[in-house]
């Protein structure tokens, strides 16, 4: 399939996509990467990557203006529509990922693009006060809108909104459409910032984060989204939504596995919560993902990657073992 094969990825240079970026550029894709800058120097890391030079393409394209896309997207077989702010401030959210993803839609139908990705998020499945305890949450999960309005959970609200107008908008338009819905993403980092899941890790060890929460997560290795999204544009017989997802850790055991890989850092051994019992994971199913052949990093790994990258890109430094613990300041 890669030979000549022309495919667009929306927000190129954020965390995953830039991931996504270089696994088709390795499997000989043309590929367009949306930015909403090509001039900006933090996209430099994607002409680093195998490839670029011969067969990507930069275009300027922000999710609100349905030309600059139209214009990235014509001509091409299929899309991987990635960007997305990640935020809980509603006013940034909101319209970006619920009219750009539209937008991105119906540019792909104009296009007759042969499928769409798109890069959801648990958000969309998980976010539900009244599931039984002992429900294992699957593909056929759906957050609660007025839980995550309630809760004020912006993110959840603004992608489980993108998604369900995504799947509205598709059918209406007869667009192939499949969805991917990851965990939280860690692993290393191509880009030179720090995005939002990988601070999540950075705050344990600088010493900013002083306990850490009574709540659970589940995690994945960023490399296993990219080839899931690839992986899934190339199998004809995919549809419907994708759980994304290696295991599920308290916040206990993240800060004691780094403390075991990193025992230099200033790492939180204290729960910010001793009253309440300690938060229970939920059960959850990745076999639709697992029986096309995918086989998940184990999150040990995603951690140690995550922070060995933090510490290569320079945002992490690495102390001698005969110092102090060192608090960082940012
Ligand atoms: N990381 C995770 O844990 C995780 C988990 C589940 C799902 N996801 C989903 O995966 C996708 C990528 O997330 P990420 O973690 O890779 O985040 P990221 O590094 O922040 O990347 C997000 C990208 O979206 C672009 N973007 C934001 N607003 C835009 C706008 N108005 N117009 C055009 N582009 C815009 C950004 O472009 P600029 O470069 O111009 O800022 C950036 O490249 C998102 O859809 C997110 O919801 C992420």
């Amino acid at each position: 399939m890669p030979s000549g094969h022309v495919v667009c990825v929306t927000g190129a240079g954020g965390y995953i996509a830039s991931w996504i970026v270089k696994l088709l550029l390795e499997k000989g894709y043309i590929v367009r990467g949306t930015v909403r800058n090509p001039d900006d120097a933090k996209y430099g890391h994607l002409w680093e990557l195998e490839g670029a030079k011969e067969r990507l393409t930069l275009y300027k394209g922000d999710l609100l203006d349905y030309h600059s896309l139209r214009e990235a997207i014509n001509g091409c077989d299929g899309v991987f529509h990635t960007a997305s702010p990640v935020t809980d401030d509603p006013e940034q959210m909101l319209e970006p990922a619920v009219a750009g993803t539209r937008n991105v839609i119906n540019a792909a139908a104009e296009a007759k693009v042969r499928r769409v990705m798109f890069t959801s998020s648990i958000g969309t499945v998980y976010m539900d006060p009244n599931r039984e305890p002992e429900k294992v949450v699957d593909e056929s999960c759906w957050s609660d809108l007025e839980f995550c309005k309630n809760t004020k959970n912006w993110y959840c609200y603004g992608k489980t909104v993108a998604e369900q107008s995504a799947w509205a908008e598709t059918k209406e338009k007869g667009v192939d459409l499949v969805v991917i819905n990851p965990v939280l993403v860690l692993g290393p980092l191509l880009q030179p910032t720090v995005n939002a899941s990988v601070l999540h890790i950075l705050k344990y060890l600088t010493g900013s984060a002083k306990t850490y929460a009574n709540s659970v997560q589940a995690y994945v290795h960023v490399k296993d989204v990219a080839l899931a999204h690839v992986l899934l544009y190339e199998t004809p017989s995919a549809s419907g939504r994708y759980l994304c997802a290696e295991s599920m850790l308290h916040r206990g055991d993240v800060v004691e596995i780094l403390a075991k890989f990193f025992p230099e850092y200033p790492i939180p051994t204290k729960c910010s919560d001793e009253t309440r019992p300690r938060a229970k994971p939920y059960k959850f199913t990745t076999q639709k993902l697992k029986d096309l052949g995918i086989e998940f990093t184990p999150v040990k790994q995603c951690l140690y990657d995550t922070v060995k990258s933090l510490q290569e890109k320079g945002h992490l430094p690495i102390p001698s073992q005969n110092d102090e613990p060192i608090q960082i300041q940012y």
